[in-house]
């Protein structure tokens, strides 16, 4: 009974610490968003630094996944995906890339969000691995492709 409700009181601690950091990345998203629109021709070099956001919510989702705190990983899903939907409204073309990254969003990034998502609804820890993993490896994929040398960790 004891040990059960400083177990509770330590997730509302990592809740919180989570609370702020998001709150850090959404407004960093935000930013970014806002920098991006209305210069065409300078966001070209913006990529690496979406991806480096990317990666802060990707690497925050999986450890949540992980330690199987669903709750705390829906805000960093939705911040990932928030961050991917702005990446394809703003790279239409990049030299880097060998279509619009829309193009990869839809085809490649949208099934694993989702199934990460579904998973989370079902309180499915397992899914929600499993659905992250794959998210992970299309990640790679898509830099492999591109010769991007860059490897997404689980
Ligand atoms: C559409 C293909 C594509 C997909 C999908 C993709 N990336 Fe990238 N990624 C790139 C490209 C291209 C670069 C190089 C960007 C540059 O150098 O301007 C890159 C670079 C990176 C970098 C290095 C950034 C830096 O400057 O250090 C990280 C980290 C990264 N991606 C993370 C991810 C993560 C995490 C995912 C999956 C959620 C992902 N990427 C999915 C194409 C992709």
């Amino acid at each position: 009974m004891k040990e059960k409700k400083l177990t509770y009181r330590e997730i509302h601690i990592h809740a919180m610490r989570g609370a702020k950091r998001i709150l850090f990345l959404l407004i960093t998203a935000y930013l970014f968003a806002g920098c991006s629109r209305g210069h065409d021709h300078t966001t070209i070099k913006d990529l690496d630094e979406a991806m480096i956001d990317m990666k802060i919510y990707q690497e925050n989702l999986g450890d949540m996944i992980k330690s199987g705190r669903l709750n705390d990983a829906v805000w960093l899903l939705e911040g990932a995906d928030s961050v991917l939907q702005v990446m394809s409204n703003t790279f239409r073309e990049h030299r880097k890339l060998s279509e619009p990254f829309s193009y990869f969003y839809h085809e490649k990034l949208k099934e694993p969000l989702n199934g990460i998502r579904k998973a989370i609804r079902n309180s499915d820890t397992g899914a929600a691995l499993q659905h992250y993993r794959l998210l992970v490896r299309r990640c790679n994929n898509c830099h492999t492709d591109h010769d991007i040398d860059k490897q997404v960790r689980f």
